[in-house]
């Protein structure tokens, strides 16, 4: 089963979107297997977006991280990376489709409401930087149950 790591930017927090994405990845049939809220460091953020070091919205994309609380989850789930790609929709908020988060809600690049990682060494690597062993829980959805 794949995982992925998802973020609720602090821009979906202020706005009041936790609900509505933790209900859409729910809905969708994938597993949250961790959750939590936490205000990640500026180290942290280096280190996430450290890939992007040498850009021009390096800077701002770390203050702005850094600047308020943001909701981090493991989500898990057959091509979780994939699929939360895609119900993200494009980076770039003028790209993404209507029915996808940052379509729905999402104007500007610099807030585009959520992260989930690119692939799979990304998403390993990003798992072990926000959660340790012990914040990581394992349970079966009732989807997943056979009951016959
Ligand atoms: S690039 O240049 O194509 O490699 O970058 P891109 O994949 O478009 O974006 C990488 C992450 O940086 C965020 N980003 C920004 N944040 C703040 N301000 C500006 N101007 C900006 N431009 C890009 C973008 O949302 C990506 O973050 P994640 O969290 O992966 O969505």
């Amino acid at each position: 089963m794949e995982q992925t790591y998802v973020m609720v930017k602090p821009d979906g927090v202020q706005r009041g979107l936790i609900g509505e994405i933790v209900s859409r990845i729910e809905k969708r049939g994938l597993k949250i297997t961790a959750m939590k809220m936490h205000q990640i460091d500026e180290e942290t953020a280096r280190e996430h977006y450290k890939e992007h070091s040498d850009k021009p919205f390096f800077e701002p994309l770390v203050e702005y991280i850094t600047s308020s609380p943001s909701v981090s989850m493991i989500v898990e789930g057959e091509n979780a990376i994939t699929i939360m790609r895609s119900m993200n929709g494009a980076t770039k908020p003028i790209e993404a489709q209507p029915g996808t988060i940052r379509g729905d809600f999402a104007i500007e690049t610099g807030r585009n409401v959520v992260h989930a990682s690119d692939s799979k060494e990304t998403a390993e690597k990003e798992i072990a930087l926000h959660f340790s062993e012990s914040e990581t829980t394992t349970y079966s959805r009732i989807d997943e149950v056979c009951l016959y």
